[in-house]
């Protein structure tokens, strides 16, 4: 493999530390462009040839300064929710970002464009989440050239060390007494582990087969939220008593978390979760993987009684803006 030198939008967050780690190892030179430099954990900053640069990423001056002599750029920036309520947000970061990226690369002549979308994206979705998604991914293959390859990743929930799934679960729970009411649990899924999702990624670098490619990634196993609440409950050892919430309080309850900071729960998720996110065939045969099962990696960082740090660590998650 050559070392390429690789430019990740959204490389702070959860997926985005365990790629940039990835890359780095694998011997690349890595540029992440984050809006707040001063914020980021140590991890990322001690990492060989990975340089860390303050930028808004929104701006194209911005973007061409920093994607010029790239070989490649992965995209991962994503919101789960919005500051308002009518998808304006979704659009800016899910649609507008990546038509702006797709621009910069041509501009500066990057012939490689690595995206994340997410399954279930689709024009006809229920949210803006799903939608914005969908309409980001045409618009980076819609750009498609011979000097400019793009492939996209469509994942399931991904867990994993300092996932914001498993790990909110559990902190939401503790904060829970006895009961723990549960919105829209029977939806599905299917969830891949954030090393097999980077193995996807770092295949796709160099690989000529994966260009155009839209992939499904999708963990072994199938859970409804149900058995993954009761799973995240026994591993911690709390004994709570799972409510399913039928489809009024599922909205209810949406509608009123939406109001709390930090927005836990909204009815832009709830209307994600109006549909399975599971995939139709096994991990892609391409990456040559066997993606690794919910249950093998989780008790490896689910502890059973919470550390001080963590609770506190639990209520800054929550609080943190998406902006
Ligand atoms: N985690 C999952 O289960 C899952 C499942 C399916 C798809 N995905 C997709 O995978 C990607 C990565 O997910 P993740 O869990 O790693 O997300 P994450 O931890 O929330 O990280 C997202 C990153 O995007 C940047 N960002 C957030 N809001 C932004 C905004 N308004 N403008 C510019 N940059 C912004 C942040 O960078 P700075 O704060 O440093 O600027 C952050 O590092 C997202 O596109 C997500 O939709 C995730």
């Amino acid at each position: 493999m050559t070392n390429l030198k690789i430019c990740i939008l959204g490389g702070t967050g959860f997926v985005g530390r365990s790629l940039a780690s990835r890359l780095v190892a694998l011997g690349h030179e890595v540029r992440i462009i984050t809006r707040r430099r001063e914020r980021q954990k140590r991890g990322l900053l001690v990492l060989p040839t990975l340089y860390l640069v303050q930028g808004d990423v929104h701006n194209p001056a911005v973007l061409r300064q920093h994607l010029q002599g790239m070989d490649v750029v992965i995209n991962l920036v994503g919101i789960l929710n919005e500051r308002g309520y009518r998808g304006k947000e979704f659009e800016r970061v899910h649609l507008e970002l990546p038509r702006k990226i797709v621009n910069a690369c041509q501009e500066v002549r990057v012939g490689r464009l690595l995206h994340m979308s997410a399954l279930g994206a689709s024009m006809e979705a229920p949210s803006h989440y799903l939608r914005t998604k969908a309409r980001g991914e045409e618009v980076v293959h819609s750009a498609e050239k011979n000097d400019f390859n793009v492939t996209s990743f469509r994942p399931s929930v991904i867990f994993g060390p300092h996932d914001s799934f498993i790990n909110r679960f559990a902190w939401l729970m503790r904060l829970s007494p006895v009961f723990f009411p549960l919105a829209c649990a029977r939806t599905r899924f299917q969830p891949v582990y954030v090393e097999d999702v980077v193995t996807a990624f770092t295949h796709s670098l160099e690989d000529h087969h994966t260009f155009g490619q839209r992939y499904d990634l999708c963990g072994p196993e199938v859970y409804t939220l149900h058995e993954l609440v009761s799973y995240v409950a026994d591993r911690t050892g709390l004994r709570r008593r799972i409510i399913d919430l039928n489809d009024t309080m599922s909205k209810m309850q949406a509608a009123c978390l939406q109001f709390i900071p930090g927005k836990p729960f909204s009815l832009d998720n709830y209307r994600s979760l109006q549909i399975d996110s599971v995939c139709e065939k096994g991990f892609p045969p391409i990456f040559g993987i066997q993606p690794a099962s919910l249950t093998s990696i989780v008790p490896t960082y689910l502890v059973k009684r919470p550390a001080r740090s963590e609770k506190y660590s639990g209520y800054r998650h929550l609080g943190r803006r998406d902006q």
